[in-house]
C-alpha cells in the first residue's frame, strides 16, 4: 500500500496517564517516531496532556505545558486514546473507566488492576465498543499477550510456565552463581535499583501472581483473577536449597504456571519457587530477564525471551498496542475483546499435579528408608529418586517423587512429621520442566 501525505492524515489526540518510568520513555518515543507512527497509523498521534501527582517535577523531554495534576478533566477533554501507566488501584480503575465510557480506547500497563478487576474494565470496552489493549502488563517488551490472544487462538494450550518477575530472577541467578545467600542478594538487588526499597511485591511473588492471573485469563478464557492464584515467594530460599537443587543437576527459579487440570474442567495457577532441571530452555534465563513457555496441543513448545521491564522495554510494549488501537481507531472500529467463554473453575493449590523434591533429616538406622517409603507409598506419591548425604546425626535423604497431588504431598509430609525417625522435614520444593511434565 502507498503511503499516504502526512500532510494530509488526520490527527488522533493521546492522553498520558503517569510520567514516571515508563510514561517518560513513552512520551519520548511518540514524539521521537511521531513521522513513522503518522505512517504506520494513517493518523498523527498527538500527545495533548500528561496527568502526574507532582506537577512541579521536571519531566525530561516532556514539554511543561502538557503537565497537569488533573487527570479527569483531562480525560474529558474530547480524547481519542489514554494510555495508563501511573498504576495502582485507584484512581486509575475510576480513569480508565471514565476513559472507556467517554469513547476513548485504553492502553494500559497496569497488571495490579488487570489482575483485580479486569472483568469490569473489560465490559465497560465491550459495551463502548471501544479497545482495551495491556500486553505491557505482563513480561515488559515481550511480545506475548497478542500471540496468546492471536496466534494461538487456533490451538489448545495445556500449560503455561513462565518466569515473568525480573527482580526475583536476578536474585536467584545471583544465588546461585555465586553461592550469596538471601539477604546478601536483595541488598545487591536493591543498590543496583532492581529491587524497591520495600521489596514485598516482588519477593513474595504478588507481582508474578497479577501477572499469572492476566496470562492464565487469555491462555485459557476465563476469566482468573489474583485472587485465584497460590502465591509463595522466594523469600524463604537458602543457599543451602539452591546447593541442594544444584547437586541434583537443578536450578531454583521463581516459576508461575497455569495449567489446565486433567478432567479440563479446572485451571490451577501458581506462583512458587521451582526446581528446574539445567537442560529447560528456563534454566538458561539468567540476572533480570523473562521467558514464557507455552505448551498447546499443535504448536507443541512455544518459548518467548526477553527483557520484562524497565522504562524503554516496556514503553516499546505500550507503543505497539498504541499503534494497533490508532488504527482501529482510524478504521471506525475496535478490535477483537477478550474471551471469557470457557468459564473454568479456578481450583487451589490441592489439585495441582507435579513432582517434588523433599530434604529430611533423618535417624541413621536399619529399617528408616523403608518405613519413609512406605509412607510415600500410602500416601499414593511414587518415589523417582532417593539419596542420602551424610551419615549418624548428620543424616539426610534427599528424595524426588514422580507427579503427585499437592494434597497427596501434604498428606505424605504430614505422616512424615509424625515419624521418630525423621528429625525434621528440611525443606520441601516443587520440581517442573522435567521430561513428561
Ligand atoms: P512510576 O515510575 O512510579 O510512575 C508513575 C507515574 O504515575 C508518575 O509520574 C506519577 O506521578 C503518576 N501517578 C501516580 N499516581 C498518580 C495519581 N493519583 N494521579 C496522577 N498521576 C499519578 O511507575 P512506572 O514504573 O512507570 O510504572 C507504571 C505502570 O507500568 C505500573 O502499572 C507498572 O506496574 C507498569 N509496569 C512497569 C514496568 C517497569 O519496568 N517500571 C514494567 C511493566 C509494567 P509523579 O511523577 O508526580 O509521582
Ligand atoms: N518489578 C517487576 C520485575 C517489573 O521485577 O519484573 C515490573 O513488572
Amino acid at each position: 500500500m502507498s503511503a499516504p501525505s502526512l500532510d494530509a492524515v488526520p490527527t488522533l489526540r493521546i492522553a498520558l496517564l503517569g510520567a514516571g518510568t515508563v510514561g517518560t520513555e513513552v512520551a519520548r518515543l511518540l514524539q521521537d517516531n511521531a513521522d513513522d507512527f503518522a505512517a504506520r497509523v494513517g493518523a498523527r498521534l498527538e500527545l495533548v496532556g500528561v496527568a502526574v501527582r507532582d506537577a512541579a517535577r521536571a519531566r525530561d523531554g516532556i514539554r511543561a505545558d502538557l503537565i497537569t495534576t488533573d487527570a479527569a478533566a483531562l480525560l474529558d477533554d474530547n480524547i481519542d486514546l489514554v494510555i495508563e501507566v501511573m498504576g495502582g488501584i485507584e484512581p486509575a480503575r475510576s480513569l480508565i473507566l471514565q476513559a472507556l465510557n467517554n469513547g476513548s480506547s485504553v492502553v494500559t500497563a497496569n497488571k495490579a488492576l488487570l489482575a483485580a478487576d479486569g472483568a469490569t474494565l473489560f465490559a465497560a470496552a465491550e459495551k463502548n465498543n471501544v479497545d482495551l489493549y495491556y500486553e505491557a502488563s505482563v513480561a515488559g517488551a515481550i511480545p506475548l499477550l497478542r500471540p496468546l490472544r492471536e496466534s494461538l487462538a487456533g490451538d489448545k494450550v495445556r500449560r503455561v510456565l513462565g518466569i515473568v518477575n525480573g527482580t526475583t530472577n536476578y536474585m536467584l541467578t545471583k544465588m546461585d552463581e555465586t553461592g550469596a545467600d538471601y539477604s546478601e542478594v536483595l541488598a545487591e538487588a536493591q543498590a543496583l535499583g532492581y529491587a524497591e526499597a520495600d521489596p514485598t511485591a516482588d519477593v513474595e511473588g504478588l507481582d508474578a501472581a497479577a501477572k499469572a492471573a492476566i496470562l492464565a485469563s487469555l491462555a485459557f478464557h476465563t476469566r482468573v483473577t489474583i485472587d485465584d492464584v497460590y502465591v509463595e515467594g522466594i523469600s524463604k530460599v537458602t543457599a543451602a536449597d539452591i546447593k541442594a537443587a544444584q547437586d541434583m543437576g537443578f536450578v531454583v527459579k521463581l516459576l508461575a504456571v497455569a495449567e489446565l487440570t486433567p478432567d479440563e474442567l479446572g485451571v490451577v495457577v501458581r506462583v512458587h519457587p521451582a526446581m528446574v532441571p539445567r537442560s529447560h530452555p528456563l534454566a538458561s534465563v539468567r540476572l533480570s530477564f523473562n521467558a514464557v513457555f507455552v505448551e498447546a496441543d499443535a504448536a507443541g513448545a512455544v518459548m518467548f525471551y526477553g527483557r520484562g521491564a524497565g522504562g524503554a522495554p516496556t514503553a516499546s510494549a505500550v507503543l505497539g498496542d498504541v499503534v494497533a488501537v490508532a488504527r482501529n481507531k482510524v478504521r471506525g472500529h475496535a478490535g477483537y475483546g477478550e474471551s471469557d467463554y470457557a468459564d473454568l473453575e479456578p481450583r487451589g493449590i490441592s489439585a495441582a499435579n507435579t513432582r517434588y523434591a523433599i530434604n529430611l533429616q533423618v535417624a541413621d538406622q536399619p529399617g528408616v528408608l523403608a518405613a519413609i517409603a512406605q509412607v510415600f507409598a500410602s500416601n499414593n506419591v511414587s518415589i523417582q529418586v532417593v539419596r542420602q548425604d551424610g551419615s549418624g546425626d548428620e543424616a539426610f535423604l534427599l528424595v524426588r517423587t514422580h507427579q503427585a497431588t499437592d494434597a497427596a504431598l501434604s498428606q505424605t509430609l504430614a505422616a512424615l512429621r509424625e515419624m521418630p525417625a525423621v528429625r525434621q522435614v528440611v525443606g520441601v520444593m516443587r520440581v517442573e520442566g522435567e521430561v513428561g511434565h
